[in-house]
């Protein structure tokens, strides 16, 4: 079939075809159907949309594109987790060990900082010594040893979807609900698990801006998973503000300790919590969430996820001590503290802002520098708290000057009024 034909039938309104599709993407990749035509096609189909078969034909077709890992040698239910992105997200962090601590392998592939997010694999990269870029035979060796490992996705991982992205990044055809399942579960299909938690998240900090959207991303996710034979469910969490508190690399993973102690702030343990209990209910240690959240809570209480992240970090060349000592983590020279100017409550957080903001400051390579591991914001106050003229609103580290332009800017991150209710971090799940 002629390409020109593929596209015709998509512009038109028609399905294509199993074979078209592939025809038409493994084509692309090779160099044979000119990105004008791909390009085409990326906007007849965010105009017209694509079925669930086509849109599992599309993931298919990307997943096999490249390298797939083979995580057969390690035995029960290999459950990996993927988040849509937000500012602050430490939520692999705390469940990879706390999953695993239960007994579930998780064997996960993740990814660098993209935008206004930060990256885990950045992340991770703050404790010293830790390596992320595990061969797949380490990879998969950890697995088998400790239950679970975290490593940098590399570039033959689902190669159609990277060419792909950067043309619909340059068509303005990003924001396609079937584009972005095959984006997302392409990659997750190659890392080989055998079921997936999907974290998709709404706000202002999120990718998908409205509920409804998120909803409806989480839903088609869940859905193309399922035909994919694996198992899924998707949770909703608020992006409406940052993360818990911290926004950065080191201080993020500080953050995630503290969750992984039993403590941290409500809405990391919530959210990791509820991600963590369908993981384990996916990866059969318990029979239902509720359980699986119950078993999640008792493994942060008795110490047996914290001991599994020290395994972890070991496994993978790091300072384990930084458990016991987050002060071993990369420190700032500068510090600096943006206090409010009014008094009242917290209405609004300009979350998407901040996470720009903590990138400029070196929290994300923003252009080609490098990560500043130490940089980043501490927010001290968040949504539906009160505040008094001249308390801290959050704390800017850097290892580069921080300019008084700098702090008014993080100042007008806080819209403070006279009355606003805390926000939910959990807005539903879809099964
Ligand atoms: N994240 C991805 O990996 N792909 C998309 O298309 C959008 C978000």
């Amino acid at each position: 079939m002629l390409v020109y034909e593929i596209i015709r039938k998509k512009l038109d309104g028609e399905k294509n075809s199993a074979e078209e599709i592939r025809q038409l993407v493994m084509g692309f990749v090779r160099g044979e159907v000119a990105p004008e035509q791909m390009a085409a096609w990326l906007a007849a189909v965010y105009i017209r949309g694509l079925s669930d078969e086509e849109t599992w034909w599309l993931t298919e077709t990307m997943a096999k594109s490249g390298r797939t890992i083979d995580l057969s040698p390690i035995e029960g239910i290999k459950v990996d987790k993927h988040s849509t992105g937000g500012v602050g997200d430490k939520v692999s962090i705390v469940v990879v060990p706390l999953v695993a601590a239960a007994g579930v392998p998780v064997a996960k592939l993740t990814g660098r900082a993209l935008g206004h997010t930060g990256g885990t694999a950045d992340k991770l990269e703050s404790i010293p010594g830790m390596r992320l870029n595990l061969s797949e035979e380490e990879f998969v060796a950890q697995v088998k040893r400790i239950g679970c490992a975290i490593a940098v996705a590399t570039e033959d991982i689902a190669p159609a979807d990277k060419k792909i992205y950067a043309l619909r990044d340059k068509t303005a055809t990003i924001a396609s609900i079937p584009l972005i399942v095959s984006s997302i579960l392409s990659k997750k299909l190659a890392g080989g698990a055998d079921a997936f938690v999907f974290d998709v998240k709404f706000g202002d900090g999120a990718f998908m801006r409205r509920l409804e959207d998120a909803k409806a991303l989480a839903e088609a996710l869940v859905r193309i998973a399922k035909l994919a034979g694996k198992k899924a469910v998707a949770v909703l969490s608020s992006m409406e503000q940052p993360l818990g508190c911290a926004i950065g690399n080191a201080i993020e993973v500080a953050e995630a300790i503290d969750v992984l102690k039993g403590s941290g702030p409500d809405d990391v343990r919530e959210l990791c919590l509820a991600v963590a209990a369908q993981m384990l209910w996916l990866g059969g240690a318990v029979t239902n969430p509720e359980e699986g959240r119950s078993k999640a809570m008792e493994l942060l209480q008795n110490g047996a996820a914290l001991e599994k992240f020290r395994q972890l970090i070991s496994a993978q060349g790091g300072d384990a001590s930084i458990v016991e000592d987050p002060t071993k983590l990369p420190q700032p020279s500068y510090r600096v503290e943006v206090r409010a100017e009014q008094s009242g409550v917290i209405a609004k957080i300009a979350t998407r802002k901040l996470g720009l903001i903590s990138g400029q400051l070196g929290a994300t390579r923003m252009g080609a520098e490098q990560i500043d591991p130490s940089a980043g914001i501490i927010v001290m106050k968040k949504v539906g708290e009160n505040v008094e003229s001249g308390e801290t609103l959050a704390i800017l580290q850097s290892n580069k000057q921080i300019g008084n332009e700098v702090l008014e800017e993080v100042r007008n991150c806080f819209a403070i009024g006279s009355s606003a209710e805390r926000l939910p971090i959990l807005a539903g799940f879809v099964g």
